[in-house]
Order: structure tokens, then sequence, then C-alpha cells
């Protein structure tokens, strides 16, 4: 399955850290691709510093018109879930929505338009109590993989390498491949 987050609702003066870690995570959990609605061309060159570092084929994109992107992945076949404390249980959605081939997650930051709630497929709660994009996203991303993303390897420069205690990382030069 392909899958997209469109963060929307961007604001460059105070969302910064809060949109990179919906990016981050969105790569870390999965996603090929990140949308962001709006401009922020130095966010958008920290996460992609960040992918070329740590390896994967991530992606992130500002887009000027996330109505026009959301309209063309559906003219194609694509689904569109909404994240949002209105909606639907995430444990009553997630079942149908593992049977798309490819989905487009949608965040916002303060208050989404209206229209989001019509173009969505499914509008889905994870929980119905107000908490962040980044752990919704976290969240709907590891229930739709179950959990499998976390083992994905990135083959990156940059690699861990897990240990009880201490903090073990390889770096590769770049002229290493
Ligand atoms: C700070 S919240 C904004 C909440 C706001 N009251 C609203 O109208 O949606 C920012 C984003 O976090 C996500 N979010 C927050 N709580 C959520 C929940 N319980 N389930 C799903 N998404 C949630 C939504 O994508 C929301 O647009």
């Amino acid at each position: 399955m392909r899958v997209a987050v469109l963060r929307l609702g961007h604001r460059p003066e105070r969302d910064k850290r809060i949109t990179t870690h919906v990016g981050l995570v969105a790569r870390a959990f999965g996603a090929e691709e990140m949308l962001l609605a709006g401009r922020d061309e130095k966010l958008v060159a920290g996460l992609e510093d960040v992918a070329e570092r740590w390896g994967g084929d991530f992606r992130v994109r500002s887009v000027l018109s996330w109505r026009g992107e959301a309209r063309r992945w559906k003219d194609v076949g694509g689904k569109i879930v909404h994240l949002t404390m209105y909606g639907t249980p995430l444990s009553e959605a997630i079942g149908e929505i593992r049977l798309s081939e490819a989905v487009m997650v949608v965040v916002g930051a303060e208050k989404v338009p209206p229209e989001i709630y019509e173009m969505a497929d499914w509008n889905v709660g994870v929980g119905n109590q107000p908490h962040s994009e980044v752990a919704a996203l976290a969240v709907f991303l590891d229930r739709l993989w179950g959990g499998e993303e976390l083992n994905r390897e990135f083959e990156g420069r940059i690699e861990v390498v897990p240990s009880p205690r201490y903090k073990t990382v390889i770096e590769r030069r770049e002229d290493e491949g």
C-alpha cells in the first residue's frame, strides 16, 4: 500500500517543530511522502536532509493547492483518511482502510477547512479526546501496518546498532555508497 501524509494548516512562524515531527513520523512509520500545504523551504530542506542521511526514499513536497492534490489522488483511485478527534473510532475503520491501495492521511494544525470532512473517505478518531497530530499519525500508521513498519530497513549512510546500554552508530562516508 502507498501512503502519503498531507499536513494542513502549517504556520511557518509557529509550527516548525511540530510539522517537522509530522514529517519525521511519516517517514519513520512507513509513509512514502509528505505533502505540506503551503511553503516552508527551510523545513522541507531539513526533512530532505534527514531522508538523505538516514536512508529510505521518503520525499517532501510543498503544495500550493492541497485541494487539487487531494482531488487528483482520488481521481486515480486513492483514498483519503482524515484524522480528527470527532471521527469514527480507529478500531472500527482500520479493517476497511487496510484494503486500500493508496491512502492519503490528512492531519491538521488548528482548525481544518470543513470541506476535508466531505472529501475524506474516512474521518477517523484516534480516540475521541484532543491530543496531537504527531501522536495521531504515529498511532494510525502503526495500526495500519500492524507494527511491521518498525522493522523496516532504511539502508542509510547513518545506521543505529541497537544496544541495551550504549549509543552505537555507524556512519558511512558519502563515497562508500
Ligand atoms: C491540535 S489538533 C486540532 C484539534 C482541533 N480542535 C480540531 O478542530 O480538529 C491538530 C490535529 O491533530 C489531530 N488530532 C488531534 N487529536 C486527534 C484525535 N483524537 N484523533 C485523530 N486526530 C487527532 C488532527 O489531525 C488535528 O487536525
